[in-house]
Parts: C-alpha cells; sequence; structure tokens
C-alpha cells in the first residue's frame, strides 16, 4: 500500500510500523499520537490466506470506532482517542506488548486441538484466558504468563513483570464480559476474542491495537451455523468473489449492529432527604451516582410531617418510570425509608446521615422494620450508588460495565499502590 501524507484533514510524519492489515503513521502536530489506516486486505492463518476486500477498511474503521468508544465511554483506558476519516483513526501511540490476549466464553476452534478430550461448547466460567506470543513466522505460540515475565519486555520504559500482566489478564476479562453484555442486548453471543495491550508515551499501560470483526467469535442467537465473523472466511476451502462479499456482507452487518447497542437512557435514582440539613449528605450520593452515570434527582420530604406528600412525590415517579431506585436520608429516627419500603415495590436504600455519637442509637430505625419491608441499609454515599448501580445495572448493560471498570480500577490501583511499599519483589 502506497503511503499516504494525510487524513481527515491531518498531516501525517512518518510510517511507523505496516503489518497485514493496517499502517501505522506519526503524527507530527499530536506528539504521543499516532494515525492507524486500516487497508482493504482480510488475511487469515497468519496471513497465508489473504485477499483484497473493497470497502472492508471502512467497516473495520467503522466497527472498531464503535467499540472502543463504547470501552472510553464505560471508563476504561484505551488508546483509542477519534475517528479522523473513512479508513483511519487517531490513537495514543504505543510501543506494543507483542502478546495476543485471548477471553473464550465457549470452547471451540484451536482451543478444542490444544485441549483434547474438551467437547465445543464447553462453558468457561470465568472466561477462559489465554496468551499468545505474536510471532507470525512461529504461527503465534501459546505462552504460559510466566513465559511473558520471563521474556522482560520493556516497552515506553515499563517493564512487563507479574503485576502488568495481572493486570492486562484482568482488564482483558472485563473487556471481553462488557462486549459480551452489549452484544447480548442484539441477541448475539460473544464467543471469544483477543486483543492488544501497548504502553503510551505517558508510561500508561493502555488497551491499544484494534477490536473489529477480525477480533472475535460472534454467534447471532448463540447459533455457530449463523456466525458472522471473520471464522467464515477462515473455513472457506476456496475464495470466491461472492464469497468475499459474504463476509463483507456479515462485516457490515456487525458494523450496523453496533449503532443500536446505547441502552434507553430511562433510570432515575431519586434520593429523597427527610430535611435540607442532610443536603451536603445527599450532594455526595449524587456526585457518587453521577460518577456511575446514573440519573440522579434529590427531593426534601418528611415521612413524618408530610407522609402525604411523600408518598405523592413516590407516586409521581412511579407512574412514569420503571427503572427507579430510592434512595432514603433521614437522621435520627428514619421514618422515610420505612414508609416508602411499606409503600412502593421499588427498590429503597437506607442512607442515613448517621453520626459516630449517635449512630448505635440512629441506625435501629432503618434496620429493625416491621414485617413485609424490605428496605436495604447503607452508611456510606458511595455504598448506596453503588447499591443503586448494581440494582439499575441488571437492566443496563452501560451502567453494569461503568461498576465493572470500577471494580478493574480498585484492583489495579492496590496493584500500584503496593508496589510503592515493596521490599522483596520490586518489579
Ligand atoms: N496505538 C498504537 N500505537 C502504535 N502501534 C499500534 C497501536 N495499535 C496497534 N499498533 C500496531 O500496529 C501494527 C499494525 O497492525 P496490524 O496490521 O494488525 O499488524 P499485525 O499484522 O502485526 O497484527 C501492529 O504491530 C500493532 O501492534
Ligand atoms: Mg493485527
Amino acid at each position: 500500500m502506497a503511503a499516504v501524507t494525510e487524513v481527515g484533514g491531518i498531516k501525517l510524519g512518518k510510517l511507523l510500523i505496516e503489518g497485514k492489515t493496517k499502517q501505522v503513521y506519526d503524527v507530527p502536530s499530536l506528539p504521543g499520537h499516532s494515525i492507524l489506516l486500516n487497508k482493504d486486505r482480510i488475511t487469515a492463518h497468519n496471513g497465508v490466506r489473504a485477499h483484497d476486500l473493497e470497502g472492508k477498511a471502512q467497516i473495520s474503521n467503522q466497527t472498531n470506532a464503535k467499540v472502543f468508544g463504547l470501552l472510553n465511554q464505560v471508563g476504561l483506558k484505551t488508546a483509542f482517542v477519534r475517528m479522523v476519516s473513512d479508513n483511519a483513526f487517531l490513537a495514543r501511540k504505543c510501543e506494543m506488548v507483542p502478546i495476543e490476549w485471548v477471553t473464550r466464553r465457549l470452547a471451540t476452534g484451536s482451543y478444542l486441538k490444544r485441549n483434547p478430550g474438551v467437547k465445543e461448547g464447553f462453558r468457561f466460567s470465568p472466561p477462559k484466558q489465554e496468551t499468545f506470543y505474536k510471532d507470525d513466522a512461529n504461527d503465534d505460540p501459546q505462552w504460559s504468563e510466566e513465559q511473558i515475565v520471563s521474556a522482560g519486555f520493556k516497552v515506553n520504559g515499563v517493564l512487563i513483570g507479574q503485576d502488568e500482566v495481572d493486570i492486562m489478564r484482568q482488564t482483558t476479562i472485563l473487556v471481553f464480559e462488557v462486549l459480551e453484555r452489549a452484544w447480548a442486548t442484539r441477541n448475539c453471543a460473544l464467543i471469544d476474542m483477543k486483543i492488544e495491550f501497548g504502553v503510551d508515551a505517558d508510561g500508561q499501560l493502555l488497551v491499544a491495537d484494534v477490536i473489529d470483526s477480525d477480533s472475535w467469535r460472534l454467534w447471532p442467537s448463540g447459533d455457530k451455523r449463523l456466525m458472522v465473523d471473520k471464522q467464515v472466511y477462515r473455513n472457506l476451502a476456496s475464495v470466491t468473489a461472492s464469497d468475499l462479499d459474504t463476509v463483507k456482507r456479515n462485516f457490515l452487518w456487525v458494523s450496523e449492529q453496533l449503532d443500536n447497542l446505547q441502552p434507553k437512557n430511562d433510570h432515575l435514582v431519586v434520593v429523597l432527604m427527610g430535611s435540607p440539613s442532610d443536603k451536603d449528605h445527599c450532594e455526595k450520593i449524587a456526585k457518587h451516582c453521577r460518577e456511575l452515570g446514573l440519573n440522579v434527582e434529590l427531593r426534601v420530604t418528611s415521612a413524618h410531617k408530610g407522609t402525604k406528600t411523600t408518598l405523592h412525590i413516590v407516586n409521581e415517579y412511579e407512574s412514569v418510570l420503571s427503572n427507579l431506585v430510592f434512595i432514603t436520608v433521614a437522621g435520627r429516627s428514619n421514618g422515610l425509608g420505612p414508609v416508602l419500603s411499606g409503600n412502593t415495590n421499588y427498590p429503597v436504600i437506607n442512607c442515613p446521615p448517621v453520626k459516630p455519637e449517635n449512630v448505635s442509637l440512629d441506625v435501629w430505625s432503618s434496620l429493625n422494620l416491621p414485617s413485609g419491608l424490605g428496605c436495604a441499609t447503607v452508611l456510606y454515599p458511595e455504598a448506596a450508588a453503588l447499591n443503586a448501580a448494581q440494582i439499575l445495572g441488571l437492566n443496563n448493560f452501560l451502567i453494569w460495565s461503568k461498576l465493572r471498570v470500577k471494580q478493574l480500577a480498585n484492583f489495579t490501583s492496590l496493584i500500584y499502590a503496593d508496589k510503592g511499599f515493596r521490599g522483596v519483589r520490586k518489579e
């Protein structure tokens, strides 16, 4: 493919890497970035089979932009910045970890050959993780984590040790689980997939490269015969023009499905406070809710002093929304949560603004409920928001995914914190 000098109004610098399906260019005007240009090229079996396929670059670029757009939206750190033209995107310039990270929900394909006796369709819970060293000449051999650590890769100044391997493994599973849930909303089963990582100029470990129809197995209705991924191309005995057209139509269908992923924005967390003096506590809850992508509304009402108004507020929300969670904030005796819980079927989470000096007395009004009531009680604003997100995430994969990313961030930050204290194993 000839060198290109400009895409989407951005002047390209030198061609840094040319792979089987993409070219990577420097971007002089945007230090720390690169532009990845897709080729109209489809390859399989590590390049042994390869065809030009007009329009493939555009479809791959679109698919990749939608997938990475989603990952960025749920808060994952990735190298993808934005699409800059039909067949190119802007990314953080990375030095790549030369490993393919594969995740599988169901056993199929090469896994069956490497693990004789396992039947096709064996379900891995958690998803099975495998790693392959990117080495076309040797057919990308499978590597153990010990081999990766022992290789001592240094990428953009970062030594890839056990910590980095732990983080990449957990991130890979997260990416799979997020996309699996996203695809489930289109009634498609994500069977397995592959991602790559890179380290940018700031030393950040990022999900990089691309994720498109070359990256996964995708079975509509969970039916292998309906597969719409690159396996269709891999499986062809000989490749005719009409076969290539089928492959392209499948890829286009996948890209179009990705346009319909955004769930309806039809949920709400209503934080009811018994008194305006609870405002600060409620604002903290609201902040945590917003960080998790939740819509949140604050109201003031007292179940003791304005019972009818309280119930009217509840009825109003109930009449227009089905994905609804109430968080109740009341000091001293909490009448609000229990009264709500006795009068609505929506989840009620008590988050009383308890003070250390009277926590042991006040908290009982939230905990020791009459029979027939099922409200929950948490003590911290963050816990209230997390609990609400867990409930609403059951029906909304974006919220679920934000929680999942937060879980990973907790895991990762502990590893980095521990690294700072370590005596024996520094790396
Ligand atoms: N953000 C990035 N920055 C720099 N290089 C990248 C980035 N994302 C992917 N690459 C690299 O771009 C190269 C070209 O991609 P590709 O054509 O898929 O190559 P390959 O045939 O080696 O898989 C690969 O070596 C890939 O690792
Ligand atoms: Mg590649």
